[in-house]
């Protein structure tokens, strides 16, 4: 598959596992509402390099500055996010979820979340996948911003993740 048109822009490796999961981390423990960005544990970055999914990375020289793991779930997935949206069989087949995003406070401000859904959004359209859908706390004014600038919409709002208020977002690819 070719390179991303965005220099920036790469396909996360297995050597990076520590060093994504580090900046998860840090950036879920200086969350000014915590429950905003629920995280997962190491092994879930280590399945979604290739296993699960795939992560993009955006580089400032050497410096990870943010990622983005997006996640390709089965059709008989119970957390395809399509079964949300009562998908039909053979549209939970073509979901893809934009998971986890995450950049560091000081390379804020550039819209760098809205340019690895991009890309994203480019690999898996051309994997086959149609519907792109994520989750958004309503309040998290920048992850939803981000959402709504590339044409995603709020297709339902519920509790998710164990009782935590999020708004499903949909895009048709
Ligand atoms: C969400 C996150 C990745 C976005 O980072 P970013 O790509 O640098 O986002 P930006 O600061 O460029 O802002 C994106 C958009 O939100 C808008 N925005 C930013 N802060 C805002 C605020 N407080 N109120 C309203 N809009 C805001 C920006 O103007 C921009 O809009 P535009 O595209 O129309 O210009 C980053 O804030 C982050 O890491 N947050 C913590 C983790 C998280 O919440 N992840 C998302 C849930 S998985």
């Amino acid at each position: 598959m070719k390179k991303f048109q965005d220099p920036h822009i790469s396909l996360a490796k297995e050597s990076q596992i520590d060093e994504i999961y580090s900046i998860m981390t840090t950036v879920a423990t200086q969350m000014d509402h915590p429950e905003y960005y629920v995280i997962d544990d190491r092994n879930y970055v280590a399945r979604h390099i290739s296993q699960e999914g795939f992560t993009l990375l955006w580089q400032e020289v050497d410096t990870i500055a943010g990622f983005l793991i997006v996640h390709l779930p089965t059709p008989d997935d119970p957390h395809n996010l399509g079964r949300d949206l009562s998908f039909s069989s053979l549209q939970l087949q073509g979901v893809s979820h934009m998971e986890s995003a995450a950049v560091l406070p000081q390379f804020r401000g550039k819209g760098i979340q809205k340019k690895l859904i991009s890309a994203a959004e480019t690999r898996v359209r051309s994997l086959g996948f149609r519907y792109s859908l994520c989750t958004v706390h309503p309040n998290n004014l920048p992850s939803l911003q981000t959402l709504l600038s590339l044409n995603y919409e709020v297709s339902t709002t519920k509790l998710k993740y164990g009782g935590k208020l999020r708004h499903i977002m949909k895009k048709e690819l």
